[in-house]
């Protein structure tokens, strides 16, 4: 069912495009207001800001529904759902920055004629006080669930779709399913205080879960067992399932951290001490150091020593950035001495903003030149399929840290690398100067 007035989505950024783009594709009229002018220009023309799989392409084929404003009134005048997409930063003491939301709202708080739906990531209560600040405004809460990298199927396949209404808004919340029931996937109906709490506790407990195979995976370190193998062996209890099991670096992006933090301190503010999620964090942090200290037993001080980051996003199929573990690694390994490279097949643009102090090259081979380590930070495709028997030879010492436990361990060390995953068996504890030969045999596997 088509809504007769356009739908207005507010913010254009990665979930704002993607709703935008994804409602006009299922014939709805839409349009998308940014303060950036730069970005709305750029967007009338054709141009898709982010790196977001099939975005660009479904732009072009429903420009003729999609219009872009860089003004609220715009919007205002033509639409009456308007979806609210804008960003809701940590502020530094982790809490939600809800001040473009607020902005949102005091454009609106006057007017009867519009029904507002929350899609930005906010507190648990944040409805409830809008509603009560704007009692004109039927105020519905419809968190996303998108992933980066897969935004477009998640949108138009999701899984489940929670719509958030309270009493007096139930007809509001019956418009949102309206348009989102041709969608497919499960509709759960609930209160708003719920709906905003559900958003937060499902990245909270996906980011528990990468925590919690970290930590699974240094035991398994200590104790000679391969992650990897538990995991498998763990997901298919099907109580615990398979995804969000995958050690590696620590997660990042724009919303595990924030929403993490932000969960954390909403509990927090309520007098309550969230203690599960304060080591959720820790770990994650900690996790970013232990690289470090896995490529000094192969090196010994890094001082001097050249180092490549292959990945800089911080998952594949993005050029997203946000929190990535290349920037801590990075600046890590900058202040243990160490020169630093990377090689990203489409976060370069926005790494040179981040990351001025390290050299970025336009290839693997590139950055592996005479590099005396390399760790894999993202699991881009791309570097399952390349020669790493060649590229061990290019390198000074092919000694290669694998941060998603991404590669085949037979295969680089059959090429000659100093292979080491995170938590995988047969891992080398090699002796600094004994790993940094190119012919020199891995030890046999611990435990
Ligand atoms: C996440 C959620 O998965 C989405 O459902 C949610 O809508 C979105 O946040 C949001 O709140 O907007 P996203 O940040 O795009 O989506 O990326 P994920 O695929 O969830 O990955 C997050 C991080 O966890 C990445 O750094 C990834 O490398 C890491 N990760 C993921 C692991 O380290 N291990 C895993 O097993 C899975």
């Amino acid at each position: 069912m088509s809504e007769q007035r356009p739908i207005g989505v507010i913010g254009v950024g990665w979930v704002g495009l993607v709703t935008a783009v994804c409602f006009a594709d299922r014939g709805h009229e839409v349009i998308a207001m940014d303060i950036d002018e730069a970005k709305v220009d750029a967007l009338r023309a054709g141009e898709v800001p982010i790196h977001e799989p099939g975005l660009g392409e479904l732009l072009e084929r429903n420009r003729e529904r999609l219009r872009f404003a860089a003004r609220m009134p715009e919007v205002l005048d033509s639409a009456r759902l308007l979806f609210c997409c804008v960003d809701t930063p940590p502020t530094y003491s982790g809490d939600a920055d809800l001040s473009r939301v607020r902005a949102v709202v005091s454009d609106l708080s006057d007017d009867g004629d519009h029904l507002l739906v929350m899609k930005s990531t906010v507190p648990s209560g944040t409805g409830r006080a809008i509603r009560r600040d704007a009692p004109d405004l039927p105020y519905v809460s419809c968190p996303e669930f998108l992933k980066e990298g897969t935004a477009i199927d998640d949108f138009l396949h999701p899984d489940r779709v929670v719509i958030g209404a309270d009493p007096g808004d139930e007809w509001a919340g019956d418009q949102v399913e309206a348009i989102y029931r041709p969608l497919g996937g499960e509709i759960v109906r609930t209160d708003v205080a719920s709906a905003e709490m559900i958003k937060l506790a499902a990245n909270a407990f996906l980011a528990t879960k990468i925590s919690f195979i970290n930590e699974i995976a240094n035991v398994c370190e200590e104790v000679g067992a391969d992650v990897t193998e538990v995991a498998r062996g763990m997901g298919l209890d099907e109580r615990i399932g398979p995804s969000f099991l995958r050690a590696g670096v620590g997660y990042g992006g724009s919303c595990f951290p924030k929403d993490v933090s932000a969960l954390k301190q909403l509990a927090g503010n309520s007098g309550y001490h969230f203690q599960l999620l304060t080591s959720v964090i820790e770990v994650n942090e900690l996790q970013k150091r232990r690289v470090i200290g896995k490529l000094e037993k192969h090196l010994g001080s890094l001082v001097g020593k050249r180092v490549a980051l292959l990945g800089l996003a911080f998952k594949p199929k993005t050029d997203d950035m946000r929190e990535a573990s290349s920037l801590v690694l990075a600046s890590r390994l900058q202040g243990e001495g160490a020169t630093v490279r990377g090689y990203d097949p489409v976060a370069e643009n926005r790494a040179r903003e981040l990351l001025p102090g390290i050299e970025l090259l336009d290839s693997p081979e590139a950055a592996l030149e005479g590099a005396d380590a390399a760790i894999l930070v993202t699991e881009w495709p791309e570097f399952a399929e390349l020669d790493w028997e060649s590229l061990a030879k290019r390198m000074k010492a092919p000694v290669l840290i694998d941060g998603r436990n991404y590669l085949d361990p037979e295969r680089l060390r059959g090429a000659g690398f100093a292979y080491e995953g995170i938590g995988r068996s047969g891992d080398e504890a090699a002796a600094p100067a004994a790993a940094a030969k190119a012919d020199s045999e891995p030890e046999a596997p611990r435990g």
